[in-house]
């Protein structure tokens, strides 16, 4: 009976194992370069430049379907006036300008993308999820000049990847310095600058931590309200702790201790 108690709960500790290490697995796979790490920054206005990034730059060919321009608009601080007027730049069915209660899909068909790149573009919402913000980070700063590749671009952290460089007049074009790590295998160094973009190195990178914090903002939008929810919850908790014991104590108070 014992025997079969420790191997009942051994399964849950197995699964639980499994699902801890499992998605740093996800995180860490592709092109083995080393990633930065990267921590988001959730105000506003960090968030509303992440957006117009991602409006202007990403989604003509990717989605972020699970989420509403409304929704977006009251989380980052603007009217939806604004929103519509300066942030959505497509048109639904009928060709009139998407409203703003829409989810923020695009007008790219599946047919296209496929011709044009090979796979369809993916959708953004749940990126951040599924690769990790020190991944995204890192692959937004390591496209490079690649002219074998049909589209000119490769990428240190997705090798041969199908999306061009969106952002090189920005960033401008660099390629890869590596160097050999002394048992063989030639690792990356760094970056070597060969035409400049219209941002300095510092600004690009903040633009792409405004970005990437925007993707993660889009993979969990009420974590904000969710964990100050827990912390006024914690605090409940911890009152009626104090007048639970107070309570107990003057029940109890006439009753003999033996
Ligand atoms: C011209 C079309 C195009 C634009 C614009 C574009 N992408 Fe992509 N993107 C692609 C394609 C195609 C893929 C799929 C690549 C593959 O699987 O080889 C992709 C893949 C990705 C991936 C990898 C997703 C995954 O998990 O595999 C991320 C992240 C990404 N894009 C982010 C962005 C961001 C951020 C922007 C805006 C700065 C952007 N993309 C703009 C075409 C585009």
């Amino acid at each position: 009976m014992k025997k079969l108690i420790h191997s009942i709960s051994a399964v849950p500790l197995l699964a639980a194992t499994l699902l801890a290490v499992l998605p740093q697995t996800g995180i860490t796979a592709g092109g083995g370069a080393e990633l930065e790490h990267f921590t988001p920054v959730r105000t506003d206005r960090a968030l509303q430049r992440g957006a117009r990034t991602f409006v202007n730059y990403c989604q003509g060919c990717h989605t972020a379907e699970y989420q509403r321009y409304s929704r977006l608009a009251a989380d980052i601080g603007i009217s939806e006036i604004d929103m519509s007027a300066n942030m959505i730049f497509t048109t639904d069915t009928e060709g009139k300008p998407t409203k703003v209660g829409s989810l923020m899909t695009n007008n790219m068909s599946s047919d296209y993308a496929k011709k044009a790149f090979g796979v369809v573009p993916p959708n953004l919402a749940l990126v951040s999820r599924s690769r990790g913000v020190d991944w995204l980070y890192t692959y937004m700063k390591s496209f490079y000049l690649d002219e074998s590749r049909p589209l000119g671009a490769n990428n240190t952290v997705y090798p041969n990847v199908g999306m061009p460089h969106v952002l090189a007049d920005l960033q401008g074009w660099h390629k890869p310095v590596y160097e050999d790590d002394g048992a063989g295998h030639s690792v990356l160094k760094g970056f070597q600058q060969v035409t400049a973009g219209t941002l300095s190195p510092d600004e690009y990178d903040s633009t792409i931590s405004d970005l990437v914090s925007f993707l993660d903002y889009l993979g969990d939008p009420n974590r904000e309200a969710r964990h100050s929810l827990g912390i006024k919850v914690m605090l409940f908790l911890l009152l009626f702790l104090v007048l639970a014991i107070l309570l107990k104590k003057e029940y109890w108070k006439d009753i003999p201790h033996n």
